[in-house]
């Protein structure tokens, strides 16, 4: 038998390439990477490769790019960005840090805390296990029971909201997302193939989301956690959830638990999400394939297709929850993974309102889902789908949204996202292919960029794709972006449109299978093969409309180490930007900064928040904000006009680590385990944020 000493020796797992470590890979999306790519379809992009771009950008500023060998930093060093900077068209002027972006940058580090700029305080709003519900223990980490779980706050927290309250001035809401369990670091003496029925049901609680009203001090911004307040609940793998939609009640929902296919009982791996125009919250269900045991032993040829398209593999699950609930096993429950794998909506301002799974916005592995209004109202929801080669989606209402926040508009709007139309992107570069050789060095242009097309899935009970019906393009939707050719992409996550101009930001993670094998190689969308450290597309609506089927997009960043030549920082002087590797949520700052949160750097430091601003002389000039604990990743981030939220998500998740050998300490320092939190900054004396 294994003494606590062998297993403080031990590694878990066996270590992965990438910046991810290999726990991280396993317990977070089942080793998605490890497996083949589950896109094997036969839709290699073939467009018209002189298509005209729908908004031409002048060529590359002459003199803006500098040469790798002129003064650039080392990864650990903080560039030259601190406030004022050359123009970078070379002028003699200088350049005043745009607003909202004077602080002073933060370098690489491989620290076990947050690091913020100079100037500015930090505070831990809520850790895993603090109290959400009256009654709730304290955390005891020795001590942990179900019952508890169910009313502290969860694990590993992904994206964060943070709304008025309704009642209370002095207050404000909060919500988060528990993306997945992180066991070994979790419970002492976990052993991965008998896991206790007690273990998987704290599991099972500390998965889903949080909704905490917090009062916020309006001298120190400090946000502390209210738990009388009435509108703090947690969602959980065994909450109600009503199934809406087009496909609500289809056969491939219904199981022996739900013979209606209406009803689902939680919501799984929870990533980022969105706040609606209306005051709800939509979180994507991403990886929960992995929860499901038995792919292996599926026969029917038709189902193991499916199966295997969403990446679900293998016999035994990694958390073995199918010898708890056997809902978890395909072979005895073949329909239950169709009910995951949604946009779900949370009303946070009432408690009574069942969570609902939105079948019109489609299932694939939903990173999250951020809603742009059109002229008239409608509203537009786009969607990243977080895998290797898959695509970019968005939804469009039929019906307007109502104004005020009376119970009719309320009600009003909670339907909105149930009638509308599913498009998937397909984009076009408008370089020769020839042009693009997959170094990430330009085309001849000076730029990648390009048009593309919306092309429609499904509206209603009509399916627009051949050999598909409705039911099917909603239930296995990457199936129907299959058939129309939809462009293959280096896992898009996070996507949101900027309030100021209207443009949408897409995160694209990294792709290290981009050009391996018989994977596709890099073009003008994905310009490096082996994409390791990701990039960042912006995409223009037609006309600005994003009811629009034509759009026009550029790449704004490829992302990884400034003196790698295939960088590219929206044109900015590569010497006075931060490193910046693995771009995965978005947000905005009052101002129309786009701010950057990352996943996996892979350029060997911790992972961060970053700001770029994306008009005038300054666009594409990368500054750090944040560091994360050592093994963290950031999430979440919130950007007001004096906080940024981010949500650090498992610190301490490297090769090695377990409860009895945790490998960092934050945030309750010595002696003790690492706990995700959310992470509150302010300005010393809650002055404005970069100002
Ligand atoms: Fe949960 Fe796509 O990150
Ligand atoms: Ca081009
Ligand atoms: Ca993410």
């Amino acid at each position: 038998m294994q003494s606590p000493s062998d297993r403080r020796r031990l590694p878990l797992f066996a270590p992965h390439g990438g910046g991810r470590s290999a726990m991280t890979c396993a317990f977070r999306c089942g080793n998605a990477c490890s497996h083949p790519v589950p896109n094997t379809s036969e839709n290699p992009y073939l467009g018209d490769l002189i298509a005209q771009a729908v908004s031409r950008r002048s060529l590359l500023r002459s003199g803006v790019v500098v040469s790798a060998a002129v003064g650039a930093a080392g990864i650990f060093a903080a560039p030259a960005v601190a406030g004022d900077v050359e123009s970078p068209a070379g002028s003699a002027h200088r350049n005043r840090a745009p607003k909202g972006l004077d602080f002073d940058v933060v370098a690489p580090n491989r620290d076990d805390k947050v690091t913020i700029p100079k100037g500015y305080e930090q505070h831990v709003v809520i850790a895993w296990g603090d109290p959400v519900l009256k009654g709730a223990p304290k955390f005891d980490a020795d001590a942990q029971t179900a019952a508890a779980q169910a009313k502290q706050f969860g694990y590993n927290n992904d994206y964060v909201a943070l709304l008025p309250h309704p009642k209370s001035r002095r207050k404000r809401v909060l919500v988060v997302n528990h993306e997945y369990t992180d066991e070994p670091l979790m419970f002492p003496g976990y052993d991965g193939a008998a896991p206790t029925r007690e273990q998987v049901e704290i599991a099972w609680a500390a998965h889903g989301l949080t909704v905490i009203a917090v009062d916020e001090n309006s001298r120190t911004g400090a946000l502390v956690p209210d738990v009388k307040d009435k509108l703090n609940r947690r969602i959980t793998v065994s909450t109600p959830f009503t199934v809406t939609g087009p496909a609500a009640g289809s056969d491939l929902l219904k199981t022996s638990a739900d013979r209606k296919g209406t009803k689902v009982l939680g919501t799984l791996n929870n990533c980022a999400g969105g706040t609606t125009p209306w005051g709800t919250v939509l979180s994507g269900e991403e990886n929960f394939n992995q929860y499901f045991a038995n792919a292996a032993n599926v026969t029917d040829p038709t189902v193991q297709a499916r199966l295997a398209r969403y990446g679900f593999v293998g016999e035994a699950s990694q958390r073995r929850w199918e010898e708890f609930d056997p809902r978890f096993d395909l072979v005895q429950e073949p329909n239950e993974p169709n009910r995951h794998g949604w946009i779900v909506e949370v009303d946070p301002n009432d408690p009574d309102w069942a969570p609902r799974k939105r079948t019109a916005l489609g299932r694939f592995k939903h990173e999250g889902a951020n809603v742009r209004l059109s002229r008239d109202g409608r509203a537009v929801a786009y969607m990243g789908d977080d895998e290797r080669f898959d695509y970019l989606y968005k939804f469009v209402s039929d019906k307007k949204m109502k104004t005020g926040s009376g119970k009719k508009a309320r009600d009003h709007n909670r339907t909105l996202l149930d009638e509308g139309t599913l498009y998937v992107a397909k984009f076009t570069g408008d370089s020769p292919a020839e042009e693009i050789d997959g170094t990430g060095k330009l085309p001849k242009d000076g730029k990648f960029d390009g048009s593309g097309e919306w092309i429609k899935l499904a509206k209603g009970k009509k399916s627009y794709v051949p050999g598909m019906t409705a039911d099917e393009v909603y239930v296995f939707t990457r199936l129907a972006g299959d058939k129309v050719g939809a462009t293959k992409l280096d896992r898009p996550e996070d996507v949101e449109t900027s309030p100021k101009s209207g443009k949408l930001y897409i995160a694209l993670t990294n792709n290290t299978a981009r050009g391996t094998g018989s994977n596709p190689g890099a073009d003008e969308m994905n310009p490096r093969n082996e994409n390791k450290h990701g990039h960042v597309i912006e995409l223009t609506e037609k006309h600005d409309d994003p009811t629009a089927l034509k759009f026009g997009w550029n790449v704004l960043l490829v992302c990884g180490d400034p003196e790698d030549e295939g960088t590219y920082f929206g044109g900015f002087p590569k010497d006075q930007v931060s490193p910046i590797s693995c771009p995965d949520n978005v947000a905005f700052d009052p101002y129309g900064n786009l701010w950057i949160s990352t996943d996996g750097n892979a350029l060997g430091t911790n992972d961060g928040l970053f700001a770029v601003p994306l008009e005038g002389s300054n666009r594409g000039q990368v500054k750090q904000f944040l560091t994360v604990p050592i093994g963290a990743e950031t999430c979440g981030p919130v950007v007001e006009e004096r906080h940024v939220l981010v949500a650090a998500q498992h610190p301490g998740e490297l090769e090695g680590a377990s409860f009895e050998n945790p490998l960092s300490e934050w945030p309750d320092g010595p002696g003790s385990i690492p706990r995700p939190a959310v992470v509150n900054v302010t300005r010393k004396g809650f002055g404005r944020i970069g100002r």
